[in-house]
């Protein structure tokens, strides 16, 4: 892409200043989104960036994920942020209409689903995590409610993907009674991290059970959220009185030695999720209290510098992980679509995401090209990439989240089989999926995960330690 031509003496001068010697370093705010038209212009820009840091379209490279994993040294991604980017790609065709990358999204997604078509791939079923897995899952429920072009006859269906990726998960051999129920975070036994129960782990079978009941208007996958939600409620990983999510707990404690970290993307998944249960119940008062005090949460925690904020790690630069480097653009997207599903949260909803969307375009001035993004929105300035230690993929797809979700109002709500839906589903997919079924055994011998997923950061003075997404993966 070209910088755009400059057509006007005011236009002409403030890129003469914002270059010049007064501000050195500075790059002139290259995207534009007061309008639509601006909106889809910053957007397609945006992907297009973005999409140079992906290589699984060329030839020999593997569709569907980024350059990783860093286990080993092929690059800074886990194969879950992989997914996460088909359905940020997913959400950018539905609300701009450009359907430049719907090639590439098709066949990442389905190159990716694994033999049994569960999104359990043989390269990454021995370090499959609940959260990665559902992360899949998730961006195939997100085609099917967006009506995104559905793959071929003969290839697996989005609909029935994301049943599948949620029969595996309310599978007996996912279970047990540790904690009182709730998934580990990983599947396999041997795995760090598999004595680990976490928010991010339920929140991804809670959240698609949500969807699923919406869709299908099988109550099955409702009483699934409902036990689900009930769990995270009755081990604290959610406040009863703040409503600030936290992030997991460990078996052999009872799960009672709760992290306190409060990640954006595990409060704004459980506020869509709940979102779907309130659309899904004709609105109760039960769901709505829920979605109310989840949204007071969310704007408490992470929008008050006026820009989403990654509360654990972004106050220091370079702590945040490449994982959490993503985080601003699913709360982006799924904030945007509780909108749709929860009206009455618009007028809170709408007004704070444009603030951020505005913050998070304003530090995009870096690099040769000028409009390169950074991670810290709230500071306006731009700041490398290479400071966290990234390419900058979870960066520049969390700001082409947040401008293309400003185009939320003008879209369909999310899709069901009863209203625009075209999806095929198949209530028996994922039923013969094989791997990961091995016994379990309640983990007795203290934290197995030790340091090799253990994150110690000192935050402010304080210590706070937590383990995180797809390592080992
Ligand atoms: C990969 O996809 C991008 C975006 O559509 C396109 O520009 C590029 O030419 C594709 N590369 C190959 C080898 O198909
Ligand atoms: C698994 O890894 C092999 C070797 O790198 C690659 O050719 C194949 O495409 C991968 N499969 C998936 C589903 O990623
Ligand atoms: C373990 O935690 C669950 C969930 O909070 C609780 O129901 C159960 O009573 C606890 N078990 C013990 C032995 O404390
Ligand atoms: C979806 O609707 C079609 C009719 O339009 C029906 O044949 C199908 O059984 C429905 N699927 C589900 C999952 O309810
Ligand atoms: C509802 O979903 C469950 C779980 O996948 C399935 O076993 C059941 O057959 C479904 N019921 C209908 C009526 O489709
Ligand atoms: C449920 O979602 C639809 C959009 O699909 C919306 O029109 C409706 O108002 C929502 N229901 C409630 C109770 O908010």
């Amino acid at each position: 892409m070209e910088s755009s031509p400059l057509k006007s003496p005011v236009r002409w001068l403030t890129a003469l200043l914002a270059t010049s010697c007064l501000l050195p370093t500075a790059h002139a705010q290259y995207y534009k989104i007061s309008t639509p038209d601006e909106i889809r212009n910053s957007a397609r820009g945006l992907a297009y960036d973005l999409m140079l840091q992906y290589k699984g379209n060329q030839s020999g490279e593997i569709p569907g994920i980024l350059p990783g994993p860093p286990t080993e040294h092929k690059g800074d991604y886990y194969w879950w942020e992989g997914g996460a980017m088909m359905g940020t790609y997913i959400d950018y065709w539905f609300l701009t209409g450009d359907t430049s990358y719907n090639h590439v999204v098709t066949e990442g997604m389905l190159h990716q689903t694994g033999d049994d078509f569960d999104y359990m791939p043989l390269n990454h079923t021995a370090s499959l995590g609940n959260d990665d897995q559902g992360f899949w899952g998730m961006s195939a429920m997100l085609a099917a409610e967006n009506v995104f072009p559905d793959p071929p006859d003969d290839k697996p269906q989005w609909l029935a993907l994301a049943q599948a990726v949620f029969q595996t998960q309310a599978a007996p051999d996912r279970h047990d009674d540790t904690c009182g129920g709730g998934l580990r975070w990983q599947v396999p036994p041997l795995n760090a991290g598999y004595n680990y129960k976490n928010t991010i782990a339920n929140g991804c079978f809670f959240n698609l059970g949500a969807r699923l009941a919406r869709y299908t208007e099988n109550q099955t996958y409702a009483d699934w959220a409902v036990k689900t939600w009930d769990w995270l409620w009755e081990v604290n990983y959610i406040d009863h009185k703040e409503y600030a999510v936290y992030d997991g707990g460990h078996v052999e404690h009872n799960c009672t030695d709760v992290n306190k970290a409060r990640f954006s993307y595990n409060a704004a998944l459980l506020l869509h999720g709940c979102a779907f249960m309130y659309n899904y119940t004709d609105g109760s008062a039960l769901w709505k209290d829920r979605v109310d005090k989840l949204l007071a949460g969310i704007a408490r925690d992470f929008f008050s510098k006026g820009a989403a904020f990654e509360l654990p790690c972004e106050d220091r630069k370079g702590a945040c992980s490449a994982d959490m480097l993503s985080f601003k653009g699913y709360v982006h997207r799924w904030l945007s679509v509780v909108t749709k599903i929860a009206p009455h949260t618009a007028d809170t909803i709408l007004p704070m995401l444009r603030k951020s969307a505005e913050a998070a375009v304003s530090q995009c001035t870096g690099g040769e090209t000028g409009r390169r993004c950074g991670f810290y929105w709230s500071s306006g300035q731009f700041v490398d990439p290479s400071v966290d230690k990234t390419t900058g993929a979870g960066e520049a797809m969390s700001v082409l989240a947040a401008v293309s979700s400003l185009l939320i109002d003008e879209a369909h709500p999310p899709a069901t089989n009863r209203s625009r839906g075209t999806s095929r589903g198949d209530v028996n997919a994922g039923s013969r999926s094989r791997g990961a079924v091995t016994p379990l055994e309640p983990i007795t011998t203290g934290d197995r995960a030790g340091a090799a997923i253990i994150t110690m950061l000192i935050l402010g003075g304080g210590l706070a330690t937590w383990s995180y997404m797809s390592l080992g993966d």
